[in-house]
């Protein structure tokens, strides 16, 4: 089976043709959108209406989900199923948060250049990104998610840039991606339950030579070198990586469905309409194991 697709960037993103993710898929379809996925790490579906319980299910066929930070706290939710991020910004009955609500100030970390859960030692693969509301045009634009091509992005540092960095390892810290928009108040003992994790600065693609600069707002420093030193490549490196012509945006239309691989790309949410709702759900599908079991 073959899914026809456009090009919306150059080796990068894609739109899909029609296909109705709301009725189960074959196996066929899944594998087909796997091979997709390999050569455009973000992938746009339009016009899909999915329930919570069918995003996950479809989801979960691309392998085993994770249960975010923010699902994992106690306490009430407005979302049922803990596999469903709640990428919105609304309360538990909601209603749109205010200005100055923790939660929503710790999500603001979204609209830095990221890539998913770096922080975790076993990160994750896809998110899959669903938008069920979205504000109006505002003079801050509203609320479009930006993708970066991180596998570009390496290939077009210089050789000896390429080669100084390939066995470099980042520590990720959530705290560190936080402390940059000057968010600090987390839940007690959120500092306990994510620990900095380390990562290989430079990831490979399995089955192709393709190699990626796996970076993050979580990246906080280069483990082994002096904290400001790999702060500061890591600045460089960020820089490069996002420049305009790596980058795919994307104008959301409720019903939309992305999916991208969180290990070829960054993301980051931009600015909208405060006080109007803004509802996306995410699911995501966790890696097998950390980036040091990959082959470097
Ligand atoms: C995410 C994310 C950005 C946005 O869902 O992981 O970073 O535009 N979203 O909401
Ligand atoms: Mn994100």
């Amino acid at each position: 089976m073959r899914i026809e697709i456009q090009e919306l960037h150059p080796g990068f993103a894609a739109e899909a043709g029609s296909i109705d993710l709301s009725r189960p898929q074959p196996a066929e379809a899944i594998g087909a959108i796997r091979a997709v996925l390999d050569n455009y790490p973000v992938l746009v579906f339009r016009e899909q209406c999915l329930s919570d319980e069918r995003l996950r299910d479809f989801a979960a066929r691309f392998g085993p989900l994770e249960i975010g930070r923010a699902a994992a706290r106690p306490g009430r939710r407005r979302l049922a199923i803990p596999q469903i991020g709640d990428i919105s910004n609304l309360d538990e009955d909601g209603g749109v948060r205010g200005l100055n609500d923790r939660r929503r100030l710790d999500s603001l970390g979204n609209r830095l250049w990221h890539t998913d859960a770096s922080y975790m030692p076993v990160p994750v693969v896809l998110g899959l990104l669903h938008a069920v509301a979205l504000p109006p045009p505002s003079p801050w634009g509203n609320g479009e998610t930006e993708f970066a091509d991180m596998r570009s992005a390496y290939d077009s540092l210089s050789a000896e840039t390429r080669q100084a960095i390939d066995g470099l390892t980042a520590v990720h810290d959530v705290f560190w991606s936080r402390a940059q928009i000057g968010f600090s108040e987390f839940p007690a003992d959120e500092r306990e339950r994510y620990p900095a994790s380390r990562q290989r600065l430079v990831r490979r693609q399995a089955g192709s030579e393709r190699r990626s600069l796996y970076l993050s707002a979580h990246a906080s420093h280069i483990d082994g070198w002096p904290v400001a030193d790999g702060r500061l490549l890591l600045f460089d490196l960020n820089a490069h990586a996002t420049q305009v012509g790596f980058v795919y945006r994307h104008s959301w239309r409720v019903g939309d469905l992305v999916i991208w691989d969180n290990r070829w790309t960054m993301h980051r949410g931009r600015p909208h309409q405060e006080d109007q709702p803004r509802d996306l759900r995410r699911a995501t599908t966790l890696d097998t194991g950390s980036s040091f079991e990959e082959a470097a």
